[in-house]
């Protein structure tokens, strides 16, 4: 595959492997997704999750568990009436009352579940194995009387005995159920155990296979690749990782890894996969860490040095795809690997200053990752613009002209600021939990438009209480640009209103270059 460089040693593998001819992505986001602890997606946020899904490619969309209530019921109707072209899906448990739910939803396919393994049966359902084998297989029977497709589930399926296993898939198979889900509920698999139980499912069993790994034991992702191996045609993955406890298998890393490693085509725009993120990272209100492969912020982000020269004289010295493949961006940071050289070159390429500038610029960026650890390409220009003066007066295009701000103990915090917006002058006031939070949210009232603030640092830069301190800011507007901003001062209000403003300018100005 073009601008894949991975090991020559997965060649033996891929052909050892018994790959189904077509693997379809089935994304849970919405649901198990959803479920993970302090995630609640809004109406507007699941439409527009949906539609991304359906526009980067997956199959089959998990939009909610219906029965939850008469909300989610509206809300899955809602996503089916978007006309997507993938199918929409929707959970029950193996009861009539679930499966009803979900045809007032009007889901294309309904996933039935039931748990199987003894601790399940025993302290859960409080039900042997035949009462909940007759369950599953009415509510097979109640679902295509309905004629709608069926998956069904077997609830803890990795501790579930196979041949128990087998008796519940092909009892379900024999009364019309369309694909055979097989949940790893608790993470309990490792890779290679995956790919032999998958086996031997793939071979006892006439229905399609299909694999929903939870990542317990950070191991979703491979075992999901385990399940592809040994012949099953569908992942059930969700946006960034998200589910229950650890999360399930993701998405992005899921299935680039299977189009890259082993050229198995999934139907997913991958270049697409960094906005998708973006997203559900915007709407679950979970930030990815950095490091998190193929989306996260690190993913294709190089330190100045030894690993720079390498990637800028052949990408694949240390990149194992393009970063354009995946929608993202090849990034370079300094750090305190990062020689004077390397900075003051970087610097020379991008900014016309003069020596004794650049020096400065250099001294400036090296006692920051001392401290920092990492500095980005906007710190630089931050600080670039700090030497140069900050940024051109003339480029900001909002500029604060006063500000009052209120604060102390059993008032709440106020501010009020007068500020100049595209050359038009704007007041307003705003209350927050604190000083900067109400002058922010001042800001933004008078800008008339949100721009989240994404993080915010504050550091003393000596120890005392009349120490200098800096404040860095990042902030997003609306179409999800980020900027950040970064002030010095006495005054720590100050400071970080310098910030904010600093930030928002940038963002004007990134939307003026647009
Ligand atoms: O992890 C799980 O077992 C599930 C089922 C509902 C399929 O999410
Ligand atoms: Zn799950």
């Amino acid at each position: 595959m073009e601008g894949v460089f991975v090991s020559d040693m997965i060649e033996p593998v891929r052909k050892r492997a018994k790959f189904s001819d077509r693997v379809r992505v089935f994304d849970t986001t919405l649901r198990d997704g959803e479920q993970t602890p302090g995630v609640c997606f809004t109406l507007d946020e699941k439409l527009e999750i949906a539609r991304k899904l359906d526009d980067i490619g997956v199959d089959v969309i998990e939009a909610g568990f219906p029965v939850n209530s008469e909300e989610e019921i509206d809300t899955i109707r809602m996503i089916k009436g978007l006309g997507l072209r993938a199918k929409i899906c929707g959970l029950a448990r193996c009861v009539t009352g679930d499966v009803d739910a979900c045809i007032k939803a009007d889901v294309d396919r309904v996933h039935i579940f039931i748990a199987t393994s003894d601790v399940h049966l025993k302290y859960k359902l409080r039900m042997d194995e035949e009462h909940a084998l007759r369950q599953a297989v009415a509510a097979t029977d109640y679902v295509k009387a309905h004629g709608l497709e069926c998956e069904f589930s077997c609830e803890d399926a990795t501790r579930t005995p196979l041949e128990r296993l087998v008796k519940f898939y092909s009892s379900v198979d024999a009364h019309g159920a369309d694909i055979n889900n097989v949940p790893d509920t608790v993470g309990v698999m490792e890779p290679e155990a995956m790919q032999s139980f998958i086996s031997e499912l793939c071979i006892s069993l006439k229905k399609p296979v299909s694999i929903h790994c939870h990542n317990d034991f950070g191991m979703a992702v491979a075992n999901t690749l385990a399940g592809i191996k040994a012949g099953a045609s569908q992942i059930h993955v969700t946006v960034n990782g998200l589910g229950e406890r650890a999360g399930n298998a993701s998405l992005e890393q899921a299935v680039t890894a299977m189009e890259a490693m082993y050229g198995v085509k999934t139907g997913i725009k991958l270049n697409m996969l960094k906005e998708a993120s973006k997203l559900v990272e915007r709407a679950s209100m979970i930030r990815l860490t950095p490091n998190y492969p193929i989306v996260g912020d690190n993913a294709f982000a190089h330190e100045a040095g030894i690993h720079v020269h390498g990637v800028l004289a052949k990408a694949e010295s240390y990149e194992p795809l393009t970063p354009e493949m995946v929608g993202q961006k090849r990034r370079i940071v300094m750090g305190k690997h990062t020689g004077k050289h390397a900075v003051s070159n970087f610097i020379k390429e991008k900014y016309n200053m003069s020596d004794e500038q650049i020096a400065e610029v250099v001294e400036k960026v090296r006692s920051h990752t001392i401290n920092k650890k990492k500095i980005t390409e906007d710190d630089v220009t931050t600080i670039v613009e700090s030497v140069l003066g900050s940024m051109p007066d003339a480029e900001r295009l909002v500029k604060l002209n006063e500000i009052l701000v209120v604060t102390g103990d059993k008032i709440t915090p106020t501010a009020s600021v007068q500020l100049m917006a595209n050359s038009a002058r704007k007041v307003a006031a705003g209350v927050g939990t604190g000083p900067v939070d109400a002058l922010s949210k001042a800001i933004q009232s008078a800008l008339g438009e949100e721009i989240k603030l994404l993080n915010y640092k504050l550091e003393a830069i000596s120890g005392g209480t009349d120490s200098l301190c800096t404040v860095e800011v990042e902030v997003e507007d609306d179409d999800g640009k980020t900027a950040s901003g970064m002030a010095v001062g006495g005054d720590i209000v100050m400071a970080s209103v310098n910030a904010i403003m600093e930030s928002i300018n940038r963002i004007y100005a990134k939307r003026r270059r647009d």
